[in-house]
């Protein structure tokens, strides 16, 4: 199905809004569940397309999945699951289905799975996962776009990553948890959803332990079993929200956001002259100055600045004075909304993985393409500050990852719907 979104110009949103249950813990968690028999429930799940999709994915495998999207609360039965096998089509339809393929090693020791799919902005290998389950005895052979896993014992092991990628910590974190032993994951990503993760597992009788800099020591073997969890709230949804308040020169409170984990994208808000106030613990506060100052970001793993809010800042960025430098360093092609905001008006020169933008004193709404989700919400954003009327095609990509974004965005003042053709 496509959506549009059509946006008109809407300055000074003012308002309040609730985060939802962080996707990016949600879709893990998910998989994590196939590590365990018994019924397991998240509660504060958010009711987002990828979320569906990774519950087709649990279900195909056998487990019983009933989502009370009403009340973000998620039951997943794994008592009865089998199969070992996902098929190309549930594959490709989101990147988090590669986190089946650790908790299907450890449980069944073997796993048919497809390359995954997911947004499109960059090559996006998954080498680092099949080395490291390789490095823990699996063996791993690939036919076309077919991977067939089968491990009959895996062993632990000092799992050395070249680069602290998520999805491969939490894939050969949740193997190494069936393991007797300790492993040691090094250069591991502590970003917040792995944390998140972390948590939920802890519930289900594992021992892991952080430890400076960047390692995750897993003592393996414990028995595990199903576990209730509360997914943490979204923070790159919060980043967009305050991000929305900051172009349109209007006020936002975030009563649930996570100040805490929040700390460079936040400076970065303020350095551009915004009043931020952030709660000790929870909430989060900001009053735009319409006459934003350029600053400059480079994308990184947590802590640095969250490549998930890159495109939304660029959007930003483009209405602020003087010259800002974004220096992508996560993804190999994620600037897919620049020629969309060039469209809108934009002045901005990408020179590899480097962008850099002259602020202009406004952009013009026209008819735009979303890539992915986040360069999608950029559009939206841009969309709200610019002259008349803006329409993002592509639009599905929102509900991917924002739960009830129209309608929260309309709470503040957004003249914001979605269309489906
Ligand atoms: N990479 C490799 N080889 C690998 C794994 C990763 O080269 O085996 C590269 C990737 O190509 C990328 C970089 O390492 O250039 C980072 O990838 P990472 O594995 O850390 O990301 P991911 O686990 O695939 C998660 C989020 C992304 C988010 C990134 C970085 C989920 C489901 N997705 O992806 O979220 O951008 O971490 O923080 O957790 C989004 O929400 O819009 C989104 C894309």
């Amino acid at each position: 199905m496509q959506h549009i979104v059509v946006v008109q110009q809407s300055l000074h949103l003012d308002g309040k809004i609730y985060l939802s249950g962080a996707k990016n813990a949600t879709l893990v968690s998910m998989a994590s569940l196939l590590l365990v028999s018994g019924k397991s429930i998240l509660r504060n799940v958010p009711d987002l397309e990828d979320v569906h999709c990774m519950a087709e994915v649990l279900t195909s495998l056998g487990a019983q999945v009933y989502f009370d999207t009403k009340n973000n609360y998620l039951e997943v039965d794994t008592t009865h699951v089998q199969g070992t096998t996902v098929s190309a089509h549930m594959m490709k339809k989101i990147r988090a289905s590669i986190l089946v393929l650790g908790p299907l090693l450890a449980r069944f020791g073997k796993a048919t799975l497809a390359f995954p799919g997911g947004d499109a902005i960059g090559k996006r290998p998954i080498d680092f996962h099949l080395v490291n389950f390789e490095k823990m005895g699996a063996n791993i052979v690939s036919e076309g776009s077919t991977i067939h896993a089968f491990a009959p014992q895996l062993h632990p092991g000092k799992f050395i990553f070249d680069y602290p990628s998520v999805g491969a910590t939490e894939n050969i974190l949740m193997a190494a948890l069936c393991v007797q032993g300790t492993s040691y994951i090094i250069n591991a990503s502590l970003e917040p959803e792995v944390l998140d993760l972390i948590a939920l597992l802890k519930k289900m009788g594992a021992a892991i332990t952080i430890q400076a800099p960047g390692m995750i020591i897993i003592q393996g073997g414990n028995p595990l079993h199903a576990a209730d969890h509360t997914v943490m709230y979204d923070r790159l949804e919060a980043g967009t929200y305050l991000l929305a308040a900051a172009i349109t020169g209007g006020r936002i409170e975030i009563p649930n956001a996570d100040a805490s984990i929040k700390d460079i994208f936040l400076a970065k808000l303020a350095h551009m002259g915004h009043e931020v106030i952030a709660g000790a613990q929870k909430g989060i506060y900001l009053k735009a100055n319409p006459i934003m100052r350029g600053v400059s970001i480079r994308t990184e793993p947590y802590p640095g600045f969250p490549t998930d809010l890159q495109a939304m800042m660029m959007a930003v960025q483009s209405l602020a004075q003087g010259e800002s430098i974004v220096h992508e360093t996560v993804y190999d092609n994620r600037f897919l909304h620049v020629p969309e905001l060039l469209r809108m008006g934009a002045s901005i020169v990408v020179q590899g993985n480097k962008a850099f933008i002259q602020g202009v004193s406004s952009l013009q709404g026209t008819l735009v393409q979303g890539g992915d989700i986040r360069g999608a919400m950029a559009l939206v954003l841009a969309g709200l500050a610019a002259q008349g009327t803006t329409q993002i095609q592509g639009a599905e990509h929102l509900k991917r990852g924002y739960e009830n974004f129209e309608e929260k965005m309309q709470s503040i003042g957004a003249h914001i719907i979605l269309k489906t053709a």
